[in-house]
């Protein structure tokens, strides 16, 4: 059977393309599903492409991808720095989740080095912007022993 990914972007990630384009670039999120497509094709997996602005939500989807995902790549958006919850539920679903972010949060405001995802994920990709989406497709499958 295909391995699927979810791929789960949090708040105010629907707006990317107009949202602060000097920290984001001017690329929408529709572009960076279009690229994570092309790099599912490539690597012959599926993909699960969601974006939520709830944080109860993103934990039933994350909760959900138990049994479904062979993993998650997570932009958790703001709540990466605030969202207890959403590391609790890293640790409740047993699934590797990569750490994903457009922007470099260690070299932003303080309020952006603290990472409740850090901890608890395989690892963290931030920095490269959109480009950080299949890097981190790769990261996950290599975490998973399914090399790229
Ligand atoms: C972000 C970084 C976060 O600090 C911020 O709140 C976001 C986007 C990123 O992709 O760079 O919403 O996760």
């Amino acid at each position: 059977m295909t391995q699927s990914i979810l791929i789960l972007n949090g708040p105010n990630l629907n707006l990317l393309g107009t949202r602060q384009p000097e920290v984001y670039g001017s690329t929408t999120l529709a572009d960076i599903e279009a690229l994570c497509r092309e790099k599912a094709e490539t690597l012959g997996v599926e993909i699960d492409f969601a974006q939520s602005n709830h944080e109860g939500e993103m934990i039933d989807m994350l909760h959900g991808a138990r049994g479904v995902h062979v993993g998650v790549i997570l932009n958790a958006g703001a709540y990466t720095h605030t969202s207890v919850a959403l590391r609790d539920a890293i640790s409740s679903i047993m699934l590797p989740v990569v750490e994903l972010h457009l922007s470099n949060i260690h070299a932003r405001e303080a309020f952006r080095h603290q990472s409740h995802i850090a901890p608890v994920a395989v690892g963290q990709i931030c920095g490269f912007g959109a480009a950080g989406y299949p890097l981190a497709m790769d990261a996950l499958l290599g975490a998973i022993g399914r090399a790229p």
